[in-house]
């Protein structure tokens, strides 16, 4: 399989052919371009290790593309990956992001499958998206829709795919059935609320308490959120109330772990299942026994990653899932989260914002 040019050292290696002869050797490729990238050399916070460098790009090869990225946000995992605590970490020196949207602007001659001007989105992690231009095999691209914002192309990839797959693929889900999840303003959190709303299947959304907590409210209501309540509200008698009018979840989606993901397993409804897709508290899951034994509830996780990587070789089937995300997002039915745009440059602000608690998806322009 071809691959991306995802780090630093596999652009170089490209550059300086696989003898690591230099540019002007015989054989070497063409130096045509270069790009500004977020780069970073070691593991680490990361106002410590990302720096912004200029690096050379090469020539397009017969199976490769020139990318000109257009927008990249800054998810939770890519910080992860800075600081090294995520499970796949590229080889350094490392470029930045895992997903985003580019232009095709230049096509190589055997490439059949792009043309000039699509918008494409990354199919594996570990692309490296923090930078202003890439080349890539063409292979390692999805074409997006033109007809969709700039913002819901550069997010579409990751967290709508994330939810999609969650509500599909874990327990047969039909009208009038009831998803709980907590984190539910995270960007995976929204997709969940909006797809799980032309599913005619209802949410409970747990957030934590803020000062601003119904501006947020009102928000995950206008996106089709059915309930929405505290951490402290799930150990209420408001849950009572809540389960006279809704079953009791089939399905739970677990951001956060710790207590947070320990709460929604006493609501779960007897044989449900609980997916965990994220760890945000960075504390473990509370497992009273009482849940396996008497409530028989079965406990999954969810890696899109892994996901995209089982289904590599069946390409149409990511498509054709980005494709019926990209038709709710032009429908009006899924909006991408609210989210801060912020110029390249101003990089720092956005690992910052990731960082910080109560603070909206950060995307990059380039
Ligand atoms: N498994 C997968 O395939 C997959 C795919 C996509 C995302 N994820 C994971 O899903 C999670 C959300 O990602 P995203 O991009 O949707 O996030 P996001 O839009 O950046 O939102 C972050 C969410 O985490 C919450 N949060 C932050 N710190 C927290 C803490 N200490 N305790 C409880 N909640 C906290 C935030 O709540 P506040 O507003 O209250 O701060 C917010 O709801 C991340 O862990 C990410 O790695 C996993």
């Amino acid at each position: 399989m071809r691959r991306a040019f995802n780090s630093v050292t596999q652009v170089r290696a490209q550059v300086l052919g696989s003898r690591g002869r230099g540019p002007c050797s015989a054989g070497a490729q063409r130096l045509a371009h270069s790009c500004t990238a977020l780069v970073y050399r070691q593991h680490g916070a990361h106002a410590d290790v990302v720096r912004m460098e200029e690096l050379p790009l090469p020539a397009v090869g017969p199976h490769s593309v020139r990318l000109k990225m257009l927008a990249a946000p800054v998810n939770p995992a890519d910080i992860n990956m800075v600081q090294g605590t995520y499970p796949i970490l590229p080889p350094f020196p490392a470029i930045g992001g895992n997903e985003g949207v580019s232009e095709v602007v230049e096509v190589g001659s055997g490439t059949t499958s792009l043309s000039l001007g699509d918008w494409v989105i990354p199919v594996d992690a570990g692309f490296g998206t923090w930078r202003t231009e890439a080349v890539c095999d063409a292979d390692e691209l999805i074409r997006v829709p033109k007809d969709i914002s700039l913002l819901g192309a550069a997010t579409i990839g990751v967290n709508p795919c994330t939810a999609y797959r969650m509500l599909h693929d874990f327990v047969p889900l039909c009208p009038g059935d009831t998803v709980i999840q907590n984190g539910a303003n995270s960007a995976v959190g929204q997709a969940v609320i909006q797809i799980a709303a032309t599913m005619g299947v209802k949410t409970i959304n747990v957030i934590r308490d803020r000062p601003n907590r119904w501006n947020l409210v009102e928000e995950l209501k206008s996106m089709g959120a059915d309930y929405i309540v505290t951490e402290e509200g799930l150990q209420s008698s408001e849950m009572e109330t809540m389960f006279k009018d809704v079953p009791k979840p089939k399905l739970g989606l677990n951001c956060v772990g710790g207590q947070s993901g320990g709460l929604l397993l006493s609501h779960l409804d007897n044989g449900a299942t609980l997916v965990t897709y994220g760890g945000m508290a960075k504390k473990p899951l509370p497992l009273p026994a009482k849940f396996l034994i008497f409530k028989n509830i079965t406990l999954r996780g969810f890696w899109m990653t892994q996901w995209k990587r089982n289904n590599r070789e069946d390409l149409p089937r990511l498509q054709s899932m980005v494709s019926t995300l990209s038709g709710l997002v032009s429908s009006g039915q899924l909006s991408a989260s609210q989210c801060v745009q912020v110029p390249f440059s101003l990089y720092r602000q956005a690992l910052e914002a990731t960082v910080s608690s109560h603070q909206r998806k950060h995307i990059l322009l380039m």
